[in-house]
């Protein structure tokens, strides 16, 4: 499968993605990185790689439908079957969602539906729960919401601060999406209403 990234950082979960993809026995290829931010560190990581990047910088456009017009060209001239969200941090559109729809992948540092949205690790530490982890999800058009694909967990230790946490749950992210991605783009997930089944392997 063709999957073309789109970040807005420093694209760790991308480089986890590149990684796993050099495996010629990986199911999906990463034929593109695509940035809202010009200065976004990881395009450099994806160049390093080989892989083709692109800027669609939202500050150059008047409007989110206007941005997101342009981002789908982009997105399109790479001829992808799925697009990964990797800490790309602009809402989409419902249009957007439903156009890629099953086919939009994105992940998100808690065990959702648990602490949507931003600052999850302070949340997470102040409710006091003792697992924390990451998800992966289809993207449906309100916000860290969609089929679940695959989840994460971490303890939450006693002497945790936000950035121990985050580094924990990073490290799980770095192994999730990768996996994740290899069970969509293999063909073994199947989208029945709000859940996501995922077929046995074939051998
Ligand atoms: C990750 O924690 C991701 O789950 C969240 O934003 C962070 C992005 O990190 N949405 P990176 O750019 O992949 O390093």
């Amino acid at each position: 499968a063709r999957v073309v990234v789109l970040i807005s950082g420093r694209g760790s979960n991308m480089a986890a993605l590149i990684e796993a993809a050099k495996d010629p026995a990986y199911p999906a290829e990463i034929v593109a990185v695509l940035s809202n931010r010009p200065n976004a560190a990881g395009l450099e990581t994806a160049a390093a790689a080989g892989i083709a990047t692109a800027v669609v910088d939202h500050k150059d456009f008047d409007g989110r439908e206007a941005f997101e017009e342009k981002l789908s060209a982009a997105i399109e001239s790479f001829d992808p079957d799925l697009v990964c969200l990797a800490g790309f941090m602009r809402l989409l559109t419902s249009g957007f969602a439903e156009k890629w729809r099953d086919r939009l992948i994105n992940i998100h540092p808690s065990l959702l539906p648990s602490f949507k949205g931003l600052d999850t690790h302070v949340r997470a530490l102040a409710a006091g729960v003792k697992l924390h982890g990451c998800s992966v999800h289809f993207v449906r058009p309100e916000m860290d919401a969609g089929p679940l694909i695959a989840q994460g967990a971490v303890p939450v230790l006693s002497g945790d601060t936000e950035e121990t946490l985050a580094a924990r749950v990073l490290a799980a992210e770095h192994e999730l999406y990768p996996a994740a991605l290899a069970l969509v783009a293999s063909g073994r997930t199947r989208v029945v209403g709000d859940r996501v089944i995922v077929e046995p392997e074939e051998d």
